[in-house]
């Protein structure tokens, strides 16, 4: 017997899966449905998603454009880190999810809904990021997650379901599964189907957004990007709002091939899963943040940073965005950005995104303590002398010892 509810909002793509899911909820839990659409920059028509959702019985459609709250609060504080999961992934999809599930949760207590519901099957991450945010931000919410509750077990079954509920399938939703897909201005991702066996090589025609860098331009292309406390702010001197940015940095990145990523990754759920990965723009962002770092931070501070950021980027890629420990590592990053202010100039070429040239009004970077010709005087050889003896010393007193047993370093039985 399902738990009963009054009113429920479904995070609604206007997709096959999720016009399923809205018909199941009506038909299993005999009670109002509101449907939220996110625009998060997918690139698709959101309007076709409203028809749909008034076809199927919904009175309440939410579309929003919350493009700009995206890159603002969530995809330009996670880049201050320079944040990556598992060294290499930018975390599209995750960042995402807690923005979705705000919304929920802010609908839901705006219309009297006491459940919310999601198309996450029971096997992602995805599950967990939405669920954890709706805990975090209203633990009196229920949750409903379909995918685990229903008896739908295979492709089939959902098709046949929507043949029989008069819910339209489209041409080439019929045949096997399509890819797990998921996009943003931040990101494509690509999971599923030929990839599922990562000794085979992902074929070109699942890239979405980028050219191949062997297709890429045979000319570079130089752009400049602005900084003000940590965030980018102008391209080639033009200020631009957070999405607008984003926006351009992706049609660069995606005309010269850059940010493209294959990657086996640990789920939090358990096991390990190939996907691909598109994010043209975010990998320019994260050179040219770097490069703005690199003349602003002090080193211990940015070693400080590099440190946290592995567990910082946990947080976000397990769901725990609104936690007391991601907000606590967040303080410490924001105020580590205080003067990473000024400008980096990155060549896009065939792929790869360099950082060229950077300059800034708190540049911490001395031509005159760092110079190989003849300095004004404050810095003194002899200081280093003396730094590299009381440095070595213990070095020097373990080696002593190594010899005196006949061995050297850690060697035990050679
Ligand atoms: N594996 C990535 C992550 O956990 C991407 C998930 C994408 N979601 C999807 N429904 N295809 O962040």
């Amino acid at each position: 017997m399902p738990k009963k509810l009054k009113k429920i909002v479904l995070s609604y793509s206007g997709g096959l899966d999720t016009s399923i899911i809205l018909k199941w909820l009506q038909e299993t839990y005999k009670c109002e449905v509101v449907t939220f659409t996110a625009d998060l920059g997918q690139g698709e028509e959101l309007e076709p998603a409203r028809k749909k959702a008034e076809m199927l019985g919904v009175r309440d459609v939410r579309i929003v454009d919350v493009r700009e709250a995206f890159v603002r609060d969530f995809v330009f504080p996670m880049f201050r880190a320079n944040t990556l999961y598992e060294g290499q992934y930018l975390l599209g999809s995750s960042i995402a999810r807690p923005l979705i599930a705000k919304h929920l949760v802010s609908i839901a207590q705006e219309v009297g809904a006491d459940a919310i519901a999601h198309g996450a099957t029971g096997k992602g991450n995805d599950q967990v990021r939405f669920e954890l945010t709706v805990n975090a931000l209203d633990p009196s919410i229920e949750i409903v997650a379909p995918w685990r509750e229903w008896a739908i077990q295979s492709r089939a079954q959902l098709i046949d379901y929507a043949e029989r509920h008069q819910i339209p399938i489209p041409k080439d939703k019929r045949g096997e599964a399509p890819f797990s897909i998921d996009a943003n201005l931040l990101h494509t991702s690509t999971e599923g189907k030929v990839l599922e066996d990562p000794a085979d090589i992902a074929p070109d025609y699942i890239y979405q957004r980028t050219v191949d860098p062997m297709d890429a331009p045979d000319l570079p292309e130089a752009i400049t990007i602005g900084f003000e406390m940590g965030d980018a702010v102008s391209l080639n001197g033009e200020r631009l709002s957070p999405a607008a940015l984003l926006t351009l940095l992706n049609e660069f990145g995606g005309r010269h091939g850059i940010g493209r990523l294959d990657l086996v990754e640990n789920r939090f759920v358990g096991m390990k899963s190939r996907g691909v990965y598109e994010t043209p723009g975010g990998t320019i962002l994260l050179a040219a943040h770097r490069g703005i770092e690199s003349i602003t931070l002090d080193r211990a501070a940015a070693h400080l940073k590099d440190e946290i950021m592995p567990r910082y980027a946990e947080l976000i890629y397990n769901g725990f965005w609104y936690s007391p420990e991601r907000e606590m590592l967040q303080a410490l990053i924001d105020m580590s950005q205080t003067y990473v202010t000024g400008e980096v100039t990155v060549r896009l070429y065939k792929g790869s995104a360099s950082v060229i040239a950077r300059n800034s009004p708190h540049s911490l970077y001395s031509a005159d303590l760092v110079t190989f010709e003849e300095g004004s005087g404050s810095y003194d050889h002899h200081d280093a002398e003396g730094f590299i003896k009381l440095n070595g010393l213990r070095l020097k007193n373990w080696a002593a010892r190594n010899s005196k047993s006949g061995q050297q370093g850690w060697a035990q039985n050679s």
